[in-house]
């Protein structure tokens, strides 16, 4: 099968897109409201980083921020937002299923809405790097989708399963849906991240009705 982690591709055009770009300008609240737990001066990475509505707080907090994306477009964006506001915010262009990043380096690492897209063996390879990059006892604050998301697309698009638990819609608009996406239960997602302790699981709507998706904070052990 060819490598199915082709969604950064529509988001590489997306960034380029400053209608599209300007929407993704305020940090999750949930994101922000981790720095207590977080703290100052840590090293962090910010996995799928699009344009950095997330790096630049953490910067601002002190943090030694690596902002990571395979879009390159997205990575432009962050450098000129850290000029913009007086911080550094180092960009690495790559794939999530190869870090280019020491053993055991990062405190944390925060990847949202990133790393469902793609298949099994994309999403297995990414968080076996998530966990080599990460200090023991490092953090890691990620969102996933879940099976109940699927269930409800179904009933609107027309969707393929191309390999187990990863999907692709057909839809008349552009999305980045038409890219393979990873949707699991609880249960898998829990057995995915075994080498984890949780520290909480949780499964929120987004924006829009029935976007949901799984949020939850772990920590290597
Ligand atoms: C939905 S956007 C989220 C961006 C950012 N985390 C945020 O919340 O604003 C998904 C991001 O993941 C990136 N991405 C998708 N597949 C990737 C891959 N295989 N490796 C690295 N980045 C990827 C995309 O380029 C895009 O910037």
């Amino acid at each position: 099968m060819s490598k199915t982690d082709t969604a950064y591709q529509y988001w590489n055009t997306e960034w380029d897109n400053k209608n599209v770009s300007e929407k993704w300008t305020e940090a999750e609240p949930e994101v922000l409201a981790t720095f207590e737990k977080i703290g100052k001066s840590k090293k962090i990475l910010d996995l799928g980083a699009g344009v950095g509505r997330h790096s630049l707080p953490f910067a601002q907090n002190d943090c030694e921020v690596t902002a990571f994306d395979a879009a390159e477009s997205g990575l432009a964006s962050i450098e000129q937002l850290g000029k913009k506001n007086g911080v550094f915010i180092k960009t690495v262009l790559g794939k999530m299923d190869q870090l280019p990043f020491a053993n055991d380096y990062f405190e944390h690492v925060l990847s949202w809405n990133t790393i469902y897209h793609g298949n099994h063996d994309i999403l297995i390879d990414t968080v076996n790097e998530i966990k080599r990059v990460l200090k023991p006892g490092g953090t890691f604050h990620g969102t996933m989708l879940p099976q109940r998301r699927i269930e409800l697309l179904k009933n609107e698009y027309d969707c393929k399963e191309i390999s187990k638990n990863t999907w692709i819609i057909n839809s008349d608009s552009e999305s980045d849906k038409a890219h393979p996406h990873y949707y699991c239960s609880a249960n898998e997602l829990t057995a995915i991240f075994k080498d984890f302790e949780f520290n909480w699981l949780t499964m929120k709507e987004h924006d829009t009705p029935n976007s949901w998706h799984w949020h939850f904070m772990i920590e290597k052990l």
